[in-house]
């Protein structure tokens, strides 16, 4: 399976969840875009552009259970939040619920805001819909601890108080199946490039036909008119190279052939291996392929630093809320060697 992918093999690669990784099949099929649109690229950005990435939309819907005209594509689940958070014209008086477990960056967007956001766990968030709440910002799968949130009760309860739900999906397309209707949100966010190992800059953004139209465009192009429905708003940002969205369709495909029931067995394998080493898993339903745990000792930067300087082990460590964890992901390529390889450089790096 490793040589399916263009990996380093020198690498044992346990960060799948940060970037993913194209298979070979889907990055020729990227590149075959890609000449495609230099060769002709007036052919391709002026004629065939919104029939081809109708194509596209058309088979990402179809995967993540939406209507096609409810889904854009976006260059990453960030832009695809920025663009809601920054059309929510938030008033002084509103509130932000959201989780601890939220990625940085959504964070920073909310700060951005200048929104009053309030932070809870996860399991607190329902009792927390209050009369100021504004809206609920709510990981799927959450980034620092790989648990994967009950959205749809979140979502349920959010619609009865009349509050506003943004799902962040950044993790779930290709990692837990996904009915972006059934999850009850009115906005939803994900991302190709992670799990779903379509090429880096594949992102979506979902919403409720309702909602479409105060969400603006991050970027104000020829598409922004009058008469324009949602894709056609967000369908064109300026000249820029659609090959990564173009091959979502290729990515579903391919991701269909993976095999991916081993990748759970082996991250299973990989919370039991590391255990007596110290590193233990969170409390809450994880993420099928990708395990948060906790680090005992050690600081953090100088931890992940040693594992890929010396071992050749990538892995991200870092510090969240008053602990330091480490994230493992299993991508479809990891193999029992490479978990081998990251509990012995986990092992030294421990106790040296
Ligand atoms: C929960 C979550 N949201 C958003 C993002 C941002 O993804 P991207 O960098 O592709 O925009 C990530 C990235 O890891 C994430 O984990």
């Amino acid at each position: 399976m490793r040589e399916g992918f263009l990996l380093d093999p020198d690498v044992a690669y346990f960060n799948h969840g940060g970037y993913g990784a194209c298979p070979r099949e889907v990055f020729d099929e990227y590149q075959r875009w890609q000449r495609e649109l230099e060769r002709q690229p007036t052919e391709l950005l002026s004629r065939r552009f919104g029939e081809s990435l109708h194509a596209a939309r058309a088979a990402l819907a179809a995967f993540v259970g939406a209507s096609v005209d409810d889904v854009v594509f976006a260059p990453n689940a960030t832009s695809a939040l920025n663009a809601v958070i920054r059309s929510l014209r938030i008033r002084p008086e509103e509130e932000i619920l959201t989780t601890k477990h939220e990625y940085g960056a959504i964070l920073r967007t909310l700060g951005f805001i200048r929104a009053n956001v309030v932070l809870v766990e996860p399991e607190e968030l329902i009792a927390n819909i209050g009369i100021r709440t504004r809206a609920v910002v709510v990981s799927h799968i959450t980034s620092p601890t790989a648990l994967v949130l009950p959205v749809e009760d979140v979502c349920a309860a959010a619609r009865r108080a009349g509050v506003l739900s943004i799902v962040d999906g950044a993790h779930v397309p290709g990692h837990i199946p996904l009915d972006v209707e059934a999850v009850g949100a009115d906005v939803y966010a994900g991302n190709c490039h992670k799990w779903l190992s379509a090429p880096k800059g594949s992102g979506f953004l979902w919403a409720r036909p309702e909602h479409q139209d105060w969400i603006e465009p991050l970027v104000i192009s020829w598409g922004y008119h009058e008469d324009a429905g949602f894709a056609e708003r967000h369908g064109w940002q300026g000249t820029r190279d659609p090959s990564a969205y173009l091959t979502v369709p290729k990515a579903i495909e391919v991701h269909g052939t993976l095999g991916l029931e081993k990748a759970a067995r082996l991250a299973d394998e990989a919370e039991r291996r590391l255990s007596p080493l110290g590193l233990k898993p969170l409390r809450g339903v994880r993420a099928p392929f990708m395990r948060a745990l906790v680090v005992r000792r050690g600081n953090a930067l100088e931890l992940a630093r040693r594992l890929y300087d010396e071992h050749r082990v990538e892995v991200p460590v870092f510090d969240w809320e008053d602990t330091t964890l480490m994230r493992v992901s299993i991508g479809p390529y990891s193999d029992e060697a490479d978990l081998e390889r990251l509990v012995d450089a986990v092992r030294d790096t421990l106790t040296r």
